[in-house]
């Protein structure tokens, strides 16, 4: 039986979405195809309303393609890297596996890096570069983006603001201009409710200017080269058609279905979860700072995680584990995407049965 997948993603995709693929293959550098992938340019550009010094693309990989883009187009000298997880340590590491300094500034898990902290440390001057994950998949937590944006801005113009919003673009509210950043990534596998294989991304004027200051930006990394075929709605390397067709598609229902409708639906699945949460266990994250896309939930009962998605299985769901140190400590509720109250309600209600929850 198929387990329709309640996890921090992958999440579930639906049938209609995956019909998509089968749609006939057409060349990457026909006018057929300029045309569908400037379609799809549009649409991204219409539903994250982004003012026109913002560009979006997509990239044929997964979202971490963008932690080494960021490593190495953007960061010039040093960076400081806001770590607060995995996901967060892994952009960190990534930047200075690229040749680039980077300090890191840490959080525990489950908290976030907060904007005071970073003004601390932006002010001795040595940063060109912050890197942030806005959604932390292995915690729950979700970081004060938009502040630490604002300090940015107002403070250090000239540092880039480059922010991995892999789990909640598209479902949490992720503008990125009015959060401040300079680069905003996801992958498609999270809220976009589409097949993994795909990034997102959108980048400002700002940014593709620094990057001209910088050697050595490699191949499939040169966000140069993304931008130059951009101008003529190609990619510069040969895109996963197939999954353009199932974006494509999923742009359309989003935008039927509206940005703040989305995001409301989110909010009310976190909600609805955060408050099951809290009656039978303790959110993970520090209070103010829970994600709404992904709960992260302590297992204050020791509660056995595996023997639940072994009976959560014969119902046709699944739920994950803690991430990395956290696994048994903590179990995730992946709730994005295509995801409703009344699917949220009705695994909550199997949970209480299986692991004799009282209502
Ligand atoms: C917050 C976050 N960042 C980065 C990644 C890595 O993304 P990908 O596997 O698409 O490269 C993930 C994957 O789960 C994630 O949740």
């Amino acid at each position: 039986m198929h387990k329709k997948l309640l996890i921090p993603g992958p999440t579930e995709v639906s049938p209609q979405i995956l019909q998509e693929q089968t749609r006939l293959m057409m060349g990457h550098r026909s006018k057929e195809f300029s045309d569908f992938y400037g379609g799809i340019g549009g649409k991204l550009a219409k539903f994250f309303e982004l003012p026109s010094d913002y560009k979006p693309t997509t990239t044929t990989s997964s979202g971490t393609l963008w932690f080494d883009i960021v490593g190495r187009c953007i960061v010039k000298k040093k960076a400081l890297c806001c770590l607060n997880g995995a996901f967060s340590q892994r952009f960190g590491e990534i930047v200075r596996n690229c040749g680039k300094e980077a300090d890191f500034i840490e959080a525990e898990w489950g908290s976030v890096v907060k904007p005071d902290a970073v003004a601390e440390k932006l002010e001795t001057g040595e940063y060109d570069t912050v890197t942030m994950c806005h959604n932390e998949s292995s915690t729950g937590a979700r970081s004060p983006v938009a502040e630490v944006g604002k300090l940015l801005k107002k403070d250090y113009p000239d540092v880039m603001f480059t922010v991995d919003s892999v789990s909640s673009m598209g479902g949490d509210w992720t503008l990125p201009h009015e959060m401040g950043v300079d680069i905003l990534f996801a992958s498609t596998q999270k809220c976009f409710a589409l097949p993994p294989g795909l990034a997102i991304a959108f980048v400002n004027e700002r940014a593709l200017e620094r990057a001209k200051e910088i050697p050595n930006r490699g191949g499939y990394t040169d966000i140069l080269e993304i931008f130059e075929f951009e101008k003529k709605h190609q990619t510069p390397f040969t895109p996963n058609v197939s999954l353009l067709y199932a974006l494509d598609k999923r742009l359309d229902l989003m935008l039927e279905e509206t940005y703040p409708r989305i995001y409301q639906r989110h909010q009310d699945m976190a909600a609805l979860t955060q408050k099951w949460a809290k009656k039978h266990f303790e959110m993970f994250p520090e209070k103010g700072y829970e994600s709404i896309t992904v709960s992260c939930i302590k297992n204050t009962q020791g509660k056995n995680v595996k023997e639940l998605n072994q009976k959560l299985a014969e119902k046709g769901l699944e739920i994950s584990n803690g991430y990395g140190k956290l696994a048994e400590k903590t179990f995730r509720i992946g709730h994005m995407g295509e995801w409703t109250v009344p699917g949220i309600q009705q695994a909550l209600d199997w949970i209480d049965e299986i692991w004799g929850l009282a209502k």
